[in-house]
């Protein structure tokens, strides 16, 4: 199977077939994720919440970003990977925006990098795709400008989302995420521009849909937004192993003889 490219969710767009989207942050469910179909998996920011068990994405490094984007990269033999260029990495320096868009590729398999903001980013869209990497705009609720934004809101400045949409299409994104914002928008947002919208928390009508890992298979031990939706429960899944594990432990059924060496 030809691993899914940029050039092929452009396709699928004009084609009307969905985009499916994910994130994944390690090896194992990279794999699955893979092996499931999926078009596109975006080692999201989103680790910082959900796998490191901190408060907002703010703090999570490149560094660290970079050690979850190889595990990713290793699994993937089909979706197209993006890595997620975390807060303070590419908003003080186009330069250095650019260079560690480029360490998502050279040191980590991405195929392509995702950052966060409208017609604020597009001088860094355009040096990074001018580089050869493709870049994945996100536009909408932005989770690292949670303070600017006065927490986490829905996004309803219709003008202005439009407006975001079209620059960084301009400015030679090739795809976009619309997250946080009333489906009316995003639907004529995914009308008016050529590359593909990839949604969350906005509506039916984009092109795609994102959802975190976490989220959509029940590990999510914390707040869960009204747009997510359990489609698996691998906490209770857990939660059982562990309890059957530790009772065979403590009643002496585990190790059996099977278990154990003559
Ligand atoms: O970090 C993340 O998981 C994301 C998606 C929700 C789009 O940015
Ligand atoms: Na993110």
């Amino acid at each position: 199977m030809a691993p899914v490219s940029t050039r092929h969710l452009l396709k699928m767009k004009t084609q009307g077939e969905k985009i499916v989207a994910v994130t994944a942050y390690d090896y194992p469910f990279a794999r699955l994720a893979d092996a499931s179909g999926v078009d596109m998996i975006l080692v999201g920011d989103s680790l910082a919440m959900v796998v490191q068990g901190q408060k907002t994405t703010l703090p999570v490094t490149m560094e660290e970003m970079l050690y979850h984007t190889r595990m990713v990269s290793r699994a993937a033999e089909k979706a197209l990977v993006v890595g997620d260029m975390p807060f303070l990495s590419y908003q003080a320096d186009i330069g250095e925006a650019v260079r560690n868009a480029g360490l998502f590729l050279k040191e980590a398999g991405a195929s392509a990098v995702k950052l966060e903001g409208g017609a604020g980013v597009c001088a860094t869209i355009k040096a990074i795709v001018d580089a050869g990497i493709p870049v994945q705009a996100h536009i909408g609720l932005t989770p690292q400008s949670v303070h600017a934004m006065g927490g986490y809101r829905i996004q309803r400045d219709e003008e202005r989302l439009v407006e975001d949409a079209h620059r960084v299409t301009e400015a030679g994104a090739f795809s976009v995420v619309l997250e946080g914002i009333p489906a009316p928008i995003a639907r004529r947002i995914t009308e008016e521009i050529a590359i593909p919208t990839i949604g969350i928390g906005a509506g039916v009508d984009c092109d795609g849909q994102i959802l975190v890992m976490h989220d959509l298979l029940g590990l999510n031990l914390g707040y869960m937004p009204k747009f997510t939706k359990l489609f698996a429960d691998l906490k209770g899944e857990a939660v059982k192993g562990f309890k059957a594990y530790g009772d065979a432990v403590r009643e002496g059924s585990f190790p059996g003889p099977e278990h154990s060496y003559e």
